[in-house]
């Protein structure tokens, strides 16, 4: 087995308890998951199930109660917060369901931030970022502000800007969860392309339909994590 073929997420036994008040809810319950390199899949879940909550966590935003996790052969529970930071811009790139664009700058202005964070001369960050916005056919959209661009198309932007810097693994939470029927198909044929190219993909969503179209499904019900085979 090629070194590519180890996970390059591997989270073990995360659990994850919010304090409300003085009611302790465990949303994770000893979730265990592997995704290995140009793996697309898929974590299926309804509304409450503890999704977010994952994405999360294997997105280093948020630490887990306890638990394992080693992204790319890093422990990142051991981790400060300023090496988190660099690896949620260096490893992972986040697609949301509501775009999270910044409405002040244009398409390209958006694609070109995580590179310059990252110390990338200009010129050459805009060169690539107008590389991804053109193969997500948004070639002609690169000085649109968010609000002029439809709900399809500013999530080209958003899917671009996670792409922008060649990472790891895309993080995608609910990335169609705001667009019609039509924008869904293109956002999903979008990462079938990319996953085609070698990027490696989790999606989450409630909807079956949009999961199917991931190579590999997980499903999640009150925060327990069950593979393809394991639905209870
Ligand atoms: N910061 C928080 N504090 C307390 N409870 C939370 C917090 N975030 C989420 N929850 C609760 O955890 C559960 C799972 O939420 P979430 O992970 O957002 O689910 P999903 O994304 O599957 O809809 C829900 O019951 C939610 O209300
Ligand atoms: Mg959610």
């Amino acid at each position: 087995m090629g070194e590519n073929r180890l996970p390059v997420v591997d989270a073990r036994d995360i659990v994850k308890v919010y304090q409300s008040g003085s009611e302790q809810l465990k949303v994770l319950d000893h979730v265990s998951i592997q995704v290995r390199r140009k793996d697309f899949i898929a974590i299926l879940g309804p509304s409450g199930s503890g999704k977010s909550t994952l994405m999360h966590i294997l997105g280093c935003l948020d630490l887990p109660t306890s638990g394992e996790y080693y992204l790319d052969g890093l422990d990142v529970l051991r981790l400060k917060e300023n090496q988190l930071a660099e690896i949620r811009n260096k490893k992972l790139g986040f697609v949301f369901q509501k775009f999270n664009l910044l409405p002040r700058l244009t398409a390209i202005q958006n694609v070109v931030l995580p590179l310059l964070y990252r110390g990338i001369d200009e010129k050459e960050a805009m060169k690539l970022a107008e590389e991804k916005l053109s193969l997500l056919g948004l070639g002609e959209r690169l000085n649109h502000k968010p609000n002029e661009l439809s709900g399809g198309e500013q999530q080209r932007v958003a899917i671009a800007r996670a792409i922008v810097g060649n990472p790891e693994v895309i993080l995608a939470d609910e990335p169609t969860g705001n667009l019609d029927s039509k924008s869904t198909k293109d956002v999903i044929g979008v990462f079938q392309e990319l996953n085609k190219q070698g990027n490696t993909i989790v999606m989450i969503t409630h909807d079956v339909e949009v999961a199917r179209q991931a190579n590999k499904i997980f499903y999640i019900r009150d925060g327990k994590i069950y593979d393809d085979g394991g639905l209870p």
